[in-house]
């Protein structure tokens, strides 16, 4: 018989599991991805952590990241969540393997359940992928891809303008449409089919993405095909939390204001309080509740 390995933090099973599910992003895009798990799994308690102090992801390097993420890995371990989702496209592009080397509870991405559903949506087998240039920069996404289905071709364009015109509510304006015509031309006379919107924040421009690259092309959001895939994980680990009515709660890195301000828009809730914390790596963190 082998040695018994020494367990990584969140090696627990047991059938029906009332522990949270930590789900993190670098800011508020997040909750569009929380917003799906919370529709499919309603039973679930749910624990969002946005790292609001640090937002954007997008523009940083891989090394920067990975430490982001192994901090917030650290901070939901020290709370007991059963699994973990990294909402954030930047992150899971980056810092998935990592983190799935250090702990054992399911730790799902966006980009391989996004990249899975494009896979299986395309006829024409042309996908284009949007995402911050990070994301569009690690190859995450393509690599994803081409492991279902080697035959596809990529199309990838960085659209970092999306993320503020999101924040700022600017989803459908005459500037939102100019920039997203600046951004999908090449994509749209590439003749894609479908198009991963390989980033928190697009959703909330997806009509205006839509309208631009007309009807013939499918709009994959990473978000809901990520929660079918923490539905199959759990399920398959006995991990559901089997009655009752889940709920939600919300800590930040920096002052939770402008957070709750425009949660509700990413949320389709309102996210009526938040709690700040500091992040302390390795050492777990503190918390402060400034806001409720
Ligand atoms: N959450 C990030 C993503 O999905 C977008 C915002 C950022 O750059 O941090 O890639």
């Amino acid at each position: 018989m082998s040695p018994e390995k020494p367990k990584k933090p969140g090696a627990r099973g047991r059938a029906g599991d009332d522990r949270p599910i930590g789900v993190f992003d670098s800011g508020v895009g997040g909750l569009t991805v929380l917003s799906s798990i919370a529709e499919l799994l309603p039973k679930e308690n749910l624990m969002y952590l946005g790292d609001t102090a640090r937002v954007p992801y997008g523009t940083k390097s891989a090394e920067t990241i990975n430490a982001y993420a192994l901090e917030t890995a650290e901070f939901f371990a020290a709370r007991g969540v059963k699994a973990m989702v990294i909402a954030c496209n930047t992150a899971s592009a980056m810092a998935l393997p990592m983190l799935r080397e250090r702990f054992s509870m399911p730790i799902l991405g966006v980009v391989e359940p996004g990249a899975a559903a494009a896979a299986k949506q395309t006829v024409n087998g042309r996908v284009g992928v949007i995402g911050t240039e990070a994301t569009m920069a690690s190859g995450a996404y393509p690599q994803a891809l081409l492991s279902v289905n080697p035959e596809i071709e990529i199309f990838t364009r960085a659209c970092p303008l999306f993320v503020p015109l999101a924040e700022e509510g600017w989803v459908d304006n005459d500037v939102a449409r100019r920039v997203v015509a600046r951004y999908l031309s090449s994509l749209k006379a590439s003749g894609v089919d479908t198009l991963v919107l390989g980033c928190t924040h697009y959703p909330l421009l997806g009509e205006a993405i839509g309208r631009y690259l007309g009807e013939n092309v499918d709009i994959i959001d990473s978000a809901a095909a990520t929660a079918r895939a923490l539905r199959t994980a759990l399920r398959r680990d006995g991990l559901l939390k089997p009655r009752g009515r889940g709920e939600a709660s919300f800590f930040v890195t920096d002052v939770p204001d402008r957070f709750m301000r425009l949660g509700t828009r990413f949320y389709g809730e309102s996210v009526s309080s938040a709690v700040r914390v500091v992040l302390r790596g390795a050492e777990g963190f503190a918390g402060n509740n400034v806001a409720g």
